[in-house]
């Protein structure tokens, strides 16, 4: 077996979206990187994920230049649907705060940055097996890996982790140099793909007595949805019929009945946790996205906030480079906690709000009376909205900055 040996500025791990858009990013202020993934490219483009981006996301998808397709193909939409004891309360996100959101997959998101990257002729290595970090507490951080039975080693200045929730570099670092914050929920999402067109124009989210469920899409042609299940619940258990029986129950009867059970393209269970640690940078090595944090998806933050991550990294590192200072780089995990605890919030409070949990009656009633709330107010429905749509990323700071270098 040989051994091959290069340089490079900065080793991104992992290809899904916060490690292909930092490629991005970097390349766009002339600093290289090498994408190492674990997974062959298909099979990355294979795992059905997120679909709702927000403006902010969007923003940083133009600066990126890898947002032609998603302007063409986007769904922007103008508000958001309650349903509960069926009924259906519309948040209308534009009306409250002057903003929207798009609903494009993260499939299609990430095919958009790796044809992206291709055409760049930058370098990304797919099945990349034992990727392992060195030296990242010193200046010169190292990475191995094999491929293609060749054992290989990057020199490089920095290491970005971006390798998911499962992800080698977290792990990596010893327990006591970190502290972590972590919910698991007593139950999951099982979701579906069916190609068929969606009967509704918003997302509904649907807190029923037979527990939550949701109804998104994909594409005018392609439709999303979710039912809230048990964690020890298996999908070889949930025929489409079955699966399309419950989630027409929970939406409530207008739904239901305009609902056509489609043969599913893909069938999935996800467990629901938050998880945080801190801080997010150790020496030459930064952690981002799932790498770093995991919300409920039940307020369609996960996908963003890796966005928001790189988007602060790359400008972290594009300052160090322009300026040699270490700054920059010591703001990172500042920067990305205030937006990270925030979108936390959200997502255990909307995960709280419409799920079905073990508890007692007095929850119960509190979590009717805050629908209740919501559906009467239009301070908290504007709350609502304002993060739903996503708080500020300082985006038109970052456009000021770049104008005065
Ligand atoms: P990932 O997308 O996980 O990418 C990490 C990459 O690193 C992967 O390609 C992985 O193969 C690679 N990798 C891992 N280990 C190594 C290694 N040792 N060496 C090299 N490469 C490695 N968010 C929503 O907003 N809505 C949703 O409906 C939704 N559904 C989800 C369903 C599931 C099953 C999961 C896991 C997440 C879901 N999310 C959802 C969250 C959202 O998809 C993530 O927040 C988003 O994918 C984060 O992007 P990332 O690039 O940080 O991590
Ligand atoms: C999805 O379409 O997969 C989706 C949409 C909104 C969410 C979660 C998932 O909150």
């Amino acid at each position: 077996m040989t051994s091959r040996t290069t340089r490079t500025q900065v080793v991104i791990v992992g290809a899904g979206p916060a490690g292909l858009l930092l490629g991005e990013l970097l390349r766009k202020v002339g600093i290289d990187a090498v994408i190492l993934e674990q997974r062959s490219a298909d099979y990355v483009l294979g795992r059905i994920r997120a679909g709702v981006l927000e403006q902010g996301t969007v923003q940083v998808l133009e600066h990126a230049g890898v947002a032609a397709r998603l302007h063409a193909e986007g769904l922007t939409h103008e508000g958001v649907e309650i349903g509960f004891h069926g009924h259906r309360h519309r948040i209308a996100l534009r009306e409250l705060i002057g903003k929207t959101v798009t609903v494009y997959g993260q499939t299609e998101m990430t095919r958009d940055l790796m044809e992206a990257r291709n055409a760049s002729g930058a370098h990304s290595i797919y099945e990349a097996e034992d990727v392992t970090l060195h030296d990242w507490r010193g200046t010169t951080p190292r990475v191995t890996y094999r491929h293609l039975g060749v054992t290989h080693e990057i020199s490089c200045d920095f290491i970005a982790g971006c390798d998911g929730f499962h992800g080698v570099c977290r792990r990596s670092i010893p327990a006591d140099q970190m502290q972590t914050f972590e919910r698991i929920y007593p139950f999951g999402w099982l979701g579906v793909l069916s190609d068929v067109p969606p009967p509704w124009k918003e997302l509904i989210y649907a807190n029923s007595a037979r527990g939550f469920a949701l109804a998104s899409m994909r594409s005018p042609t392609r439709v999303r949805c979710y039912v809230q299940c048990g964690l020890d619940e298996r999908v070889e258990d949930w025929s489409d019929a079955r699966f399309w029986d419950e989630f027409r129950l929970r939406m409530g009867e207008e739904i239901a009945d305009r609902t056509m059970p489609a043969p599913s393209i893909e069938k999935s269970i996800a467990p629901l946790r938050s998880f945080v640690v801190e801080p997010l940078r150790f020496g030459r090595l930064f952690l981002a996205g799932d790498a770093a944090h995991i919300v409920p998806p039940t307020g369609a933050k996960g996908l963003n906030l890796a966005v928001s991550d790189v988007f602060y990294l790359h400008e972290a590192l594009r300052d160090y480079y322009r300026e040699q200072r270490d700054e920059p780089l010591d703001r990172y995990t500042s920067r990305c906690l205030r937006r990270v605890w925030k979108a936390e919030r959200f997502s255990w409070w909307m995960t709280r709000l419409l799920h079905l949990f073990p508890g007692d009656a007095f929850s119960r009633r509190i979590q009717q009376t805050e629908l209740e709330y919501l559906f009467d107010s239009r301070f908290a429905q504007s709350s609502m909205a304002e993060n739903y749509v996503g708080l500020p990323l300082d985006y038109e700071a970052h456009e000021a900055r770049a104008h005065v270098a």
